[in-house]
């Protein structure tokens, strides 16, 4: 069993988005105005929620598949504050890129997630979304870039001051071939200026092109919801590489 690389890191994965605010990234407000209203909605990879709350708000529904034990506690914890979400968010132990729920939906949408997911394992992904896809029903992802795969020797990448302790988290990253990464993530614990903890993440971090994620997107009859689906995928390493696509309406 591979360890999980969120096991103990929910809370600085919070912390640091919250003092980013409307500009973090994933994009609450990106994923939560594609939610057609009343929408069953399906989340793949909620982490701590911040999407899913917001959805929930909009959606009918909003089933979530996470398979991480640490992130799924953390969002039923947000949840046990939100007792008028109670009725309309189903969190379920599950896992990306092949899953079956025996039910289709209007909106499924996955978050900072693909970076997790092997470029080979896309068309199985991909079909297991349209195939709990309502005809017409949308789907929506980022994390689909031309920057070149991560290197970089490590640096701090973010920060923040809770009382009398900052943390940072400091990221370096080795590139294994032109799509794949080692990622090293150091967070670090100050406090009054003094280091008092370490704790270390290594995963993968894969990279996925535009134009083979929409030929793989149209293998499963998933199309752009506008234009050609590119307009977005510049090489500003600050885009999100957002992806909106529809299956076809009948
Ligand atoms: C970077 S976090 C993003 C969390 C949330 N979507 C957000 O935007 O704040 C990635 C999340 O996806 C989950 N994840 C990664 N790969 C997954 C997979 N194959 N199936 C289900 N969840 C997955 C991780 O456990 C983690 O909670």
């Amino acid at each position: 069993m591979p360890t999980d690389p969120y096991a103990f890191t929910p809370g600085y994965y919070d912390l640091f988005r919250a003092k980013d605010g409307d500009r973090a990234l994933p994009s609450v407000a990106f994923f939560a105005d594609l939610t057609p209203p009343g929408a069953a909605a399906l989340e793949i990879g909620p982490g701590t929620g911040r999407i899913t709350l917001a959805v929930a708000e909009r959606a009918a529904s909003v089933v979530c598949l996470e398979r991480s034990t640490t992130m799924r506690a953390v969002l039923v914890a947000k949840l046990a504050e939100r007792p008028d979400l109670w009725d309309r968010v189903t969190v379920l132990p599950g896992s990306a890129p092949s899953f079956e729920l025996g039910r289709a939906f209007g909106y499924v949408y996955l978050a900072g997630v693909l970076e997790h997911v092997p470029p080979a394992d896309r068309p199985v992904l991909f079909a297991a979304i349209a195939a709990h896809l309502e005809p017409g029903g949308v789907c929506a992802m980022d994390m689909v870039m031309r920057q070149p795969a991560l290197d970089m020797p490590e640096r701090v990448v973010d920060e923040a001051v809770l009382g009398e302790c900052r943390y940072t988290l400091a990221a370096a990253a080795r590139a294994l071939g032109p799509d794949l990464s080692e990622l090293r993530m150091t967070y670090r614990t100050y406090h009054q200026g003094e280091l008092v903890g370490t704790e270390v993440v290594e995963r993968r971090h894969n990279m996925h092109r535009p134009e083979p994620v929409l030929k793989d997107l149209a293998d499963a009859g998933l199309h752009p919801v506008e234009g050609d689906g590119l307009a977005q995928a510049s090489h500003d390493p600050a885009d999100p590489g957002a992806v909106v696509v529809r299956k076809a309406a009948s």
